[in-house]
């Protein structure tokens, strides 16, 4: 890590340091997490693969963000180079170039950012052809007045702004992948859609079971969220979407308060899984809703995997203790700091970046056991 900063440096945060708090209202109590003046520990948090993909560089997604933020800039630009990082990476076949294709072998990608401070935010979804969708979420942000651009219109915007338009971004492995799917799920032999999605379900369970892909990324994402020493805080989360989706199908990533929300006066929380079940659930924008009632980012986000535990009835999504029968995972930050990544199940692992170094932390789970139990 370029810039590490040392701990005498930062202003302890809290009380202690002199930092206003809003007053609970009455019947809250647990600390109040609005701050309306102070100084702040500079942080970064990001799911498991923002500590794990360099692109043949120095420097992972938290440790770019960490050293942008610290070095003084933009909180919004330093989270975005590093998820570049992991879009870039052919390695992560999750996010960005090589991230895993639509059902017509299409890489389509979605993404979206939000500036706490400016209020704004932008973003994408499927858009082909960019390897760095987060920089054109961003883009949106900056030049329109527009928060969402789809398909060939984001496409054409970012052609404009100069971005290069490649005709496929699959790698090597993201087209094995996407072969090796197709094999298995011949439509012709499906002609009943409900049986066809089941069986669809089954096969990219299998190829998770046989090794062939990362069960967190069949539905990949990186979010990746950060502080500044001001108490700035900006947040971005990218992704190639659920693996072999319908073209065109758009998940929770960039879509405001669902994959993604950030206010600054409280915190940051966004999410990687399932996007269906977050969408139902707005989960960010409540988990930030509960960090402003005064919960701890992780109470935050437990609460929020009870909420779409509780809204997830169909027989289909269940395992057989009656529990969801997919995996999501939350990542947060509130403005005095404190962070936390908590999944359903004991799966995968968040990465944060403070003065300390980047280090990688398993997900707290709220439920025993895994997700087909
Ligand atoms: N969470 C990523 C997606 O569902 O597309």
């Amino acid at each position: 890590m370029s810039a590490r900063i040392n701990r005498r440096d930062f202003v302890v945060t809290g009380a202690a340091a002199g930092i206003s708090l809003a007053i609970p209202s009455k019947g809250e109590s647990q600390a109040p997490a609005v701050i309306t003046r102070g100084e702040f520990r500079p942080l970064v948090i990001a799911s498991g693969n923002g500590n794990r993909f360099k692109n043949g560089g120095t420097q992972t997604a938290v440790e770019k963000a960490f050293s942008m933020i610290t070095g003084g800039s933009d909180v919004l630009d330093a989270v975005v180079a590093g998820v570049n990082i992991v879009e870039l990476d052919p390695l992560d076949y999750s996010v960005g170039y090589g991230g895993l294709p639509n059902a017509e072998g299409v890489v389509q990608l979605d993404s979206c950012v939000m500036h706490g401070p400016r209020k704004r935010a932008g973003g994408v979804c499927a858009l082909e052809g960019v390897r760095t969708p987060a920089s054109v979420a961003k883009e949106v942000a900056n030049q329109t007045d527009h928060h969402l651009l789809a398909g060939k219109g984001a496409q054409d915007f970012a052609r404009g702004l100069g971005f290069t338009i490649e005709a496929d971004l699959n790698t090597e492995t993201s087209r094995r992948l996407w072969l090796e799917w197709k094999r298995r799920v011949d439509p012709s032999h499906y002609l009943d859609p409900k049986d066809r999605a089941a069986f669809e379900e089954k096969v990219r369970r299998e190829m998770v079971a046989e090794g062939l892909i990362e069960s967190d990324h069949v539905y990949g994402t990186i979010n990746c969220d950060g502080i500044n020493a001001k108490g700035e805080i900006c947040g971005v989360t990218t992704t190639s979407g659920l693996s072999w989706k319908i073209p065109g199908r758009v998940g929770d990533s960039p879509i405001l308060g669902a994959g993604l929300y950030v206010d600054n006066d409280v915190g940051a929380a966004g999410s990687t899984g399932r996007g269906e079940a977050n969408l139902y659930s707005c989960a960010s924008y409540v988990i930030v809703d509960n960090m402003r009632k005064g919960m701890h980012p992780k109470d935050a986000m437990v609460d929020m995997c009870k909420r779409v535990t509780r809204n997830t009835i169909e027989k289909r999504l269940l395992n057989s203790r009656g529990l969801p029968n997919f995996d999501m995972s939350y990542y947060a930050i509130d403005k005095q700091g404190r962070y936390a990544g908590v999944s359903f199940y004991d799966n995968g692992s968040y990465a944060i970046c403070n003065e300390n170094g980047a280090q990688t932390f398993k997900m707290d789970p709220v439920y025993p056991g895994k997700s087909s139990d």
